[in-house]
């Protein structure tokens, strides 16, 4: 065994920061009110319910996750968060629509208490939003330095030990990096001019990582996925994770995705298309937010496939992703997908999947644990990209000159992999010889 890194103890209260009080955000505080009363059960988190094989198949050792690590009770965490609307998380929760009103009812004084704190917001970024509890700046330096503010005085209220946000606000307009987020200095003198490339989702990582706080990206905008912000994470010891929350019908195509191509079945297309109707669901009618979405849904059969080293099988191949805004069906997606596959000699075949999933049920757990994680990774002295979070991730956030790792069971492994490294256990490569010496 090698030695185990040093980890610090989960000590006193872990604030969980969100920003946008929304569908997702609103699932994970009732859901985590909800555990703590014993009224439902953490389904889908591995924080919550996963466990850990370590050592040998003889040895029988699989300790939940929980166990193994001082990881905080769902009982010291405190949720704050912003939002443009200027509701409680309660009537949040009840606008968004996905849980039904007998359990918000229940964890009814919890969910109150969550007031929204104004936010930084810009229509240029998600135009089809608009509300009245926004901040008033002269710059977006001064906007950044309202939310410090509102971070420290958060963490003094509620007497947090350690805090980690995580973005869960509306998915902004499709951007590019640009040479204003090449460096810390650039990005600064980018805050003080008001420079447009610099998004509402920026000022709040650029004021997280600014005071080592973790933070996550559950949408596919930019966000911190940028030099300048990635070189002030290791600098201030900020742990950070991204980028979209690999929920519906992109879980569901990196599950299936990698046993086509362990079994070398060829795939000529993937058809995914759906329909949902919640808030989410209206600003990605909007192209520009769209785009930022199909990016990362589209990236992640090329990665998966290989189709450089399979010519063939995946090079030919025509993936198309729409997302269909529809009202009626609020937060409940339904998403169809044809997939034309071939096998011996080319002989084609089809797959059809109908998934009629509930989007932010799918995601809350994911919120959950990577907040939970990357608490653990600054506890546990790690900083910058957390590349073992991937598996929470539509499009993982990677050093540059690799490649993201998109396959669900890779990504799975890692994350254990990297759990086990913490505790000092051997890696598990499955080689598993010395079972027949
Ligand atoms: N629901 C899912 O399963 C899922 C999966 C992957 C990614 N996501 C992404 O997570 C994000 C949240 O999804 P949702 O379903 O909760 O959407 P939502 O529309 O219900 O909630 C987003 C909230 O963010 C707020 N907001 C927007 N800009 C803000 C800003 N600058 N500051 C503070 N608040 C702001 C909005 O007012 C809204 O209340 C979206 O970007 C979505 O694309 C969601």
């Amino acid at each position: 065994m090698k030695p185990p890194v040093d980890i610090a103890p989960a000590d006193g209260k872990l604030g969980m920061l969100l920003v946008g009080l929304g569908a997702v955000s609103t699932t994970v505080i009732a859901g985590v009110h909800a555990v703590r009363k014993k009224l439902a059960p953490p389904v889908g988190s591995l924080t919550e319910l996963g466990t850990i094989r370590l050592g040998k198949r003889t040895e029988g050792r699989s300790p939940r996750i929980r166990e193994l690590f001082d990881l905080p009770s769902l009982d010291d965490i405190v949720f704050g968060g912003w939002d443009i609307f200027e509701e409680d998380c309660y009537a949040a929760a009840r606008t968004a629509g996905v849980l039904e009103h007998d359990l918000l009812d229940q964890v009814r004084l919890d969910l109150e208490s969550v007031k929204p704190m104004p936010a930084v917001f810009d229509r240029q970024y998600v135009k089809r939003l608009d509300g009245p509890n926004v901040k008033k700046g002269k710059s977006k330096k001064d906007l950044a330095e309202q939310v410090t503010a509102d971070i420290r005085a958060f963490k003094q209220r509620h007497n947090c030990s350690r805090l980690v946000m995580v973005w869960c606000g509306s998915t902004e307009i499709y951007m590019k990096e640009g040479a204003v987020h090449q460096s810390i200095e650039s990005l600064e003198k980018g805050l003080e001019q008001n420079d447009p490339a610099i998004p509402p989702s920026m000022v709040y990582a650029y004021a997280a990582i600014k005071e080592g706080i973790p933070y996550a990206n559950g949408a596919p905008n930019l966000s911190a996925d940028v030099p300048a912000l990635m070189n002030l994470a290791a600098s201030t010891k900020s742990p950070i994770a991204g980028k979209d929350l690999k929920t519906g019908q992109t879980l569901i195509k990196t599950i299936i995705a990698p046993g086509l191509k362990a079994r070398l079945l060829g795939v000529k297309g993937w058809y995914s298309t759906n329909i949902l109707g919640n808030r989410d669901g209206e600003v990605l009618d909007d192209p520009d937010s769209f785009k930022a979405k199909e990016e990362t849904k589209k990236s992640v059969l090329d990665y998966i496939f290989q189709p450089k080293l399979y010519p063939g099988l995946y090079d030919d191949l025509t993936h198309v992703v729409r997302i269909n805004y529809y009202p009626p069906r609020g937060d409940n997606k339904e998403g169809w997908d044809n997939i034309d596959i071939f096998g011996w000699l080319g002989y084609p075949m089809q797959l059809k999947i109908n998934f009629l999933c509930r989007d932010s049920i799918l995601a809350a757990p994911i919120v959950l644990d990577t907040a939970l994680f990357l608490d653990l990774a600054k506890r546990a002295g790690m900083s910058g990209i957390q590349e073992w979070l991937s598996f929470y991730f539509k499009s993982p956030m990677h050093a540059p000159g690799l490649y993201p790792e998109h396959d669900l069971f890779i990504q799975l492994m890692k994350l254990k992999n990297t759990l086990r490294y913490l505790k000092g256990e051997e890696l598990i490569t499955h080689l598993g010889l010395e079972y027949y010496d």
